[in-house]
């Protein structure tokens, strides 16, 4: 399976500057991005921009309602996604779930909505420091993964991202990511098609020692995948 590189940019970038990203982006790769599978997420309001002609990069969506449509003001739905062009969709970002309240019945009812819609989920996880600090890691790792108990099934990618790595510039150590992998490979032993992605203050200056020592499929990032030769970089694109 090709390895994985997300950009989740968050709440960043105009459309204006989504259009010089794509650009770059674009002129880095040259015609095709060889033997690694590149994944843009940009706000909603910049997927037009984002998008490659030429394919050599899929759009995400940082995020989708439980609900398939109606009375739900401010919310965007999985058909619409699909509509928009996208292929992925965050599901469970530690923002989403410690900022807006996301709890697992929500988290398992957008998983639902988005293979309805034909996308494909990057489901996201990880443990606080404080659980990790108290041994209780594990735990938090089998009870995040059981909100996929009644995911229909179809590829599917997991980003573990530690909460003490998001934004801190604190990476966990490819020993700790690597650890962090085969609990998740155990939990997750009774399915197939499961790429697992790191996350957490990932920078070109980590990546390489973080992906060979960890043996994850890719990458989930954040603040530096906000500028395209970076975001390239991380992906090993020459
Ligand atoms: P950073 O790469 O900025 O730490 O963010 C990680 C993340 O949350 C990606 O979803």
């Amino acid at each position: 399976m090709k390895r994985l590189f997300v950009a989740n940019w968050k709440m960043n970038s105009t459309r204006a500057q989504a259009r010089l990203y794509a650009r770059v982006l674009g002129e880095r790769m040259g015609v095709s991005s060889g033997d690694v599978e590149l994944v843009v997420a940009p706000p909603f309001t910049a997927f037009e921009e984002t998008r490659d002609p030429e394919g050599r990069w899929a759009l995400a969506a940082q995020n989708v309602s439980s609900h398939r449509e109606g009375p739900f003001t401010g919310e965007i739905s999985a058909k619409m996604l699909a509509e928009a062009g996208c292929r992925y969709v965050l599901v469970g970002h530690s923002e989403r779930r410690h900022l807006f309240g996301e709890h697992p019945p929500t988290l398992a009812a957008k998983i639902a909505r988005v293979r309805e819609a034909g996308l494909l989920p990057i489901y996201c996880l990880g443990e606080t420091e404080e659980e990790r600090i108290t041994g209780r890691e594990e735990q938090v790792l089998a009870s995040q993964v059981a909100t996929l108990e009644h995911d229909a099934g179809g590829p599917l990618v997991i980003a573990y991202e530690p909460v003490w790595a998001i934004g801190t510039g604190r990476a966990a150590t490819p020993a700790d990511a690597a650890q962090a992998r085969e609990i998740l490979q155990g939990l997750l032993s009774g399915r197939r098609d499961v790429r697992i992605l790191y996350g957490g203050s990932v920078t070109a200056v980590n990546a390489q020692a973080l992906l060979q020592g960890s043996g994850m499929d890719g990458f989930l990032i954040g603040g530096a995948s906000l500028d395209p030769s970076g975001f390239a970089s991380i992906a090993g694109l020459p």
